[in-house]
């Protein structure tokens, strides 16, 4: 089956500054892939360029293709957009009220988001629709509550009941957890993955934590200075990085289980761990070193490192890097 979303050489610039260089990204049906990289790697903004929610003086070029939609994403005009987003491809972000409406009621906004899609087929349906929607988000009989009668996690929760309405092909989650207290976020990271399994939608999601990552994730993607450095299966680049970037990250974490694989990493026990912290600053938006983007920081460069390093391996699992960890001459 062909891929839900291809992202095909995808760069972001600003006033010719570029923010993110050359970003190949497949995901598919049904499968849940990882977007990891410490903050300013270029993670957020690769997600609003498929969403076409970049600010105005921010450009995106290259390709953005999703199953269902029969036109090219990047360049696409808001009026194409808005009939995307919200049915095909959704979006769960940090901060919840920045989805909801304060003045509407929870239930009126579920429902609505299913009549502008006209995939229900009057407002009757779609109330009941939102009830369920709801109910399947532990959140029962909240139909008429507004949203600052609620709690963040309750929030969170109505927005994933919103994404989620129209059964979506591909659900984008940036930092969907990051906000809230560690309590709850299990719960969220366990009603996303329900929530995608039942519709079998794939899932793009975007965290610093490594933890979240491998019990959520069967992909992950690694960017730093705005591109991706390795790609592969989350056991196989949690247990054998290849690029140094993803060996530092890795080496300095504390994901002790990911040795054994993704279904040992418990949630329900897991304290949040944040991306680790790797000598050196990462450089402004614009000022990465050419050639590798890491070299500035890297203990394994050479001159050879001046120069960009290609991507080797398939285009779902590789890395960019001239002298990788796990290599017989490294
Ligand atoms: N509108 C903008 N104008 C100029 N630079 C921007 C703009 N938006 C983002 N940037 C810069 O682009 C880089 C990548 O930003 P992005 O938000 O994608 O990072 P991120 O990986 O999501 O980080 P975080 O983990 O902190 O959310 C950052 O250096 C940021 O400062
Ligand atoms: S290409 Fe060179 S600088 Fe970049 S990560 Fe690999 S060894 Fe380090
Ligand atoms: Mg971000």
């Amino acid at each position: 089956m062909s891929d839900v979303l291809t992202v095909q050489g995808l760069t972001v610039s600003v006033r010719d500054v570029a923010l993110v260089s050359d970003v190949e990204l497949t995901v598919g049906p049904g499968e849940r892939v990882g977007l990891i990289g410490e903050s300013g790697s270029g993670k957020s903004l690769t997600a609003l360029s498929v969403l076409g929610l970049l600010p105005e003086d921010v450009l995106a070029a290259g390709s953005v293709r999703l199953s269902g939609v029969d036109h090219e994403l990047i360049g696409a005009d808001e009026r194409r957009m808005s009939r995307v987003r919200g049915r095909h491809l959704a979006m769960v972000f940090q901060e919840p009220m920045t989805a909801l409406n304060p003045t509407m009621r929870v239930g009126d906004q579920v429902a609505e988001a299913m009549l502008i899609h006209r995939t229900r087929s009057s407002r009757r349906a779609a109330r009941i629709a939102a009830a369920e929607l709801l109910e399947l988000v532990q959140l029962p009989g909240v139909m008429r509550t507004y949203p600052h009668q609620l709690s963040g996690g309750q929030r969170q929760r109505v927005v994933l009941a919103l994404a989620l309405a129209n059964d979506p092909a591909l659900l984008i989650c940036d930092e969907p957890t990051t906000a809230l207290d560690v309590t709850v976020q299990a719960m969220v990271l366990d009603l996303i993955m329900r929530g995608v399994a039942a519709r079998e939608s794939a899932l793009l999601f975007i965290t610093h934590d490594l933890a979240v990552v491998a019990t959520v994730c069967q992909r992950v993607l690694v960017m730093y200075g705005g591109r991706v450095v390795e790609s592969g299966p989350v056991t196989e680049v949690f247990t054998r990085p290849r690029h140094r970037y993803t060996e530092g990250l890795i080496a300095a974490s504390d994901l002790e289980s990911a040795d054994s694989g993704p279904a040992d990493v418990g949630l329900a026990t897991s304290a949040p761990r944040r991306l680790p912290t790797i000598p050196g600053n990462v450089p402004p938006a614009g000022q990465f070193p050419d050639g590798c983007v890491f070299r500035n920081r890297c203990a394994h460069a050479t001159e050879t490192c001046a120069t960009l390093p290609p991507w080797t391996g398939t285009p779902t699992q590789g890395f960019a890097c001239h002298h990788p960890a796990g290599a017989s001459d490294a």
